[in-house]
């Protein structure tokens, strides 16, 4: 929309926030810094500070200690209806008994905006969202999608600085969801808001975010572009967490030019690209994504790589999906374009090549590369 200021009023600095409650540390020193127009996904598992994080940066609630920064300066004493934040929360239903136009133009009347001032900035908010000739339906009368967008509508009229989302399509089939996803990332590129967005799923925040931030009970296990959290996870719960993976127990053997030679607990030996922290002897945790594992059949002399069987292969669009299962009984997840030639069928004896460098590696003690 409009908005006036140049490239720093939209910067969010979270510094260092605490917060428990009834004894429980919730959030134990979460700090996130947002430039101006940047798409931040928050993710993780349920319970872990999310929401609450939300909740201090609207103004919901107070944090026991550190900081929130809107443009450089602290809001902790603002109070939450003067933040100039936008909000999107999926329990924030629209009033049903209001037209869109006046759902859209709920928070300008609160604000004793003059009638006409609503109209224009109500007309610019709905054409954002492909709503233009929609003003005078009610609720009931719009899709699950077209709801979500008078929401987000609604969020953009008053101007924020910033925009805050918490599981916004966490209703809607996947489909429309797939959909709303570009949307939003369109709008919110269009707007050129700084938008912080609360999901549990994880594939939506890959789709969607500049930076994500994946938190895990109270703290920040990392935070990253999008490709790096997926190639380069910090941890085992990184790499569980972002993205499939197939997960091995094993030994660090010897490092010699470059590569570490493992072997895995059921025997096997791999190669990967070496870690100089990991002295032999000790104990790993290996970890390989689905489109890493390349399978060929199994034909007289064993190539090198894992043996195992297909015993399962799934067409998914334009994949193919094979669960292998491996000599110990372990199952490998493997995912090849469906355009690739000859591919293993269920029974098929096959072995699964890795390279060295597709190997993700970490301490099996401390569950950390
Ligand atoms: N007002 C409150 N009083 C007491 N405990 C709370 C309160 N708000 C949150 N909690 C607790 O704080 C922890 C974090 O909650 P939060 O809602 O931030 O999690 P979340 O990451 O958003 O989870 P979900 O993905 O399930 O929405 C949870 O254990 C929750 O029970
Ligand atoms: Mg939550």
């Amino acid at each position: 929309m409009t908005g006036s200021a140049g490239e720093t009023e939209g910067t969010l600095d979270l510094r260092a926030l605490r917060k428990s409650f009834g004894g429980i540390d919730v959030l134990k020193g979460v700090s996130i810094s947002a430039g101006h127009g940047e798409f931040i996904s928050l993710v993780g598992p349920s319970g872990c500070g999310k929401t609450t994080t939300l909740n201090i940066i609207a103004g919901f609630e107070r944090p026991d200690q550190g900081d929130v920064l809107l443009g450089g300066r602290s809001i902790l004493d603002t109070p939450s209806y003067r933040r100039e934040l936008g909000m999107v929360f999926q329990s924030h239903a629209l009033f049903p008994h209001m037209t869109v136009f006046d759902n859209v133009g709920f928070g300008l009347a609160m604000r004793r905006t003059a009638k006409a001032e609503i109209v224009r900035r109500v007309g610019a908010a709905l054409e954002m969202v492909h709503l233009t000739g929609f003003e005078k339906r009610y609720p009931r009368e719009l899709s699950g999608g077209q709801q979500q967008r008078v929401g987000i509508a609604r969020a953009l009229t008053v101007e924020p600085r910033v925009i805050l989302m918490d599981e916004p399509l966490s209703s809607l089939d996947a489909k429309l969801r797939r959909e709303m996803q570009v949307e939003l990332r369109r709008i919110q590129q269009a707007v050129g808001i700084t938008a912080i967005y609360v999901t549990h799923d994880q594939e939506e925040a890959l789709t969607l975010s500049d930076r994500i931030v994946l938190m895990n009970k109270g703290a920040i296990e990392q935070a990253g572009r999008p490709e790096d959290i997926y190639s380069k996870p910090a941890s085992e719960f990184v790499a569980a967490f972002i993205g499939e993976a197939s997960f091995f127990d094993g030994t660090m053997v010897e490092t010699a030019a470059g590569r570490a030679r493992i072997r895995l607990d059921d025997g096997a030996r791999v190669e990967a690209a070496a870690q100089p922290a990991f002295a032999p002897g000790r104990a790993l945790r290996l970890a390989v994504r689905p489109d890493r594992v390349r399978l060929q059949r199994r034909t007289g002399e064993t190539p090198e790589g894992l043996a195992g069987t297909v015993a399962a292969r799934a067409f998914v669009g334009p994949f193919v999906r094979h669960v292998v299962a491996l000599a110990d009984g372990r199952e490998l997840q493997v995912q090849t374009p469906a355009s690739a030639d000859d591919l293993p069928s269920e029974g098929d004896l096959v072995v699964a090549a890795i390279k060295p460098e597709d190997w993700l590696v970490f301490d099996a003690a401390r569950g950390a590369a």
